[in-house]
C-alpha cells in the first residue's frame, strides 16, 4: 500500500519522463477524449514534478507551476492510476509538495479542480474560491490553501 511507496522529486528531464507523459495521458486525457498531443506543454519545463513510485514504476504524480506571485505555486496534472487510486497516494504526493512550498518560502497553492476531485481537495484543506467553470471540456473550480 502507500507505505511501500516512494515519492520522488524531478522534471520534465527524468529519465523516465515518458512514463509520467503516459500517467497523464491516461488519466487525464483519454478519459475525457482529449490528448496531450494536442497541447502545447512547453511551459512544462518551469514545473517541480513530484512521482509515486512502486517497484520502480510511476503510478502517480502531481506538477507544482511557478505563478507572478513568488509565494503562490500551481498545482496541476494530479494524476493516480486506477488501479492505485483510495489508496492514499494522492495525498501523498499533495502532501509532498506542501512541504516543497515551505522549504521554498511559498505561502500559498492554488488549483483548478474538477469538481469530481473537489471532495479530495477539500478532505486536504483546500477551500472553494470560485464558481464553476469550464477547462478540458469539463467542470472545474477554484480551489486554494495556505500553507503555514
Ligand atoms: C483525485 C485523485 C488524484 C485522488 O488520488 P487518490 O490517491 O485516489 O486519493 P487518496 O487515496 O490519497 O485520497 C485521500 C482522501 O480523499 C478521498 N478521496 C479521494 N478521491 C476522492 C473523490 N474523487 N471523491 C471523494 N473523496 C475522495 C479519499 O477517500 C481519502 O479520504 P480519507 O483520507 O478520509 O481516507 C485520483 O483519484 C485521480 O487521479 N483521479 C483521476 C484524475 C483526477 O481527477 N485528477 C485531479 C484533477 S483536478
Amino acid at each position: 500500500m502507500a507505505d511501500s511507496v516512494t515519492l520522488r522529486q524531478t522534471d520534465v528531464f527524468d529519465a523516465n519522463y515518458e512514463e509520467i507523459y503516459n500517467l497523464r495521458e491516461e488519466v487525464l486525457r483519454k478519459p475525457i477524449g482529449l490528448s496531450l498531443k494536442d497541447e502545447d506543454l512547453s511551459s512544462d519545463v518551469k514545473d517541480v514534478i513530484f512521482v509515486a513510485e512502486k517497484d520502480n514504476k510511476i503510478i502517480g504524480c502531481v506538477m507544482m507551476h511557478p505563478s507572478d506571485d513568488i509565494h503562490t505555486l500551481k498545482l496541476r496534472q494530479m494524476a493516480v492510476y486506477d488501479a492505485w487510486q483510495g489508496k492514499g497516494i494522492g495525498k501523498l504526493l499533495v502532501t509532498r509538495a506542501e512541504d516543497y512550498c515551505r522549504q521554498h518560502n511559498a505561502n500559498r497553492i492554488v488549483l483548478h479542480a474538477r469538481i469530481t476531485a473537489e471532495p479530495f481537495y477539500e478532505k486536504l484543506g483546500y477551500v472553494k474560491t470560485s464558481g464553476v467553470f469550464t477547462e478540458v471540456g469539463i467542470p472545474h473550480v477554484k480551489m486554494e490553501k495556505e500553507i503555514a
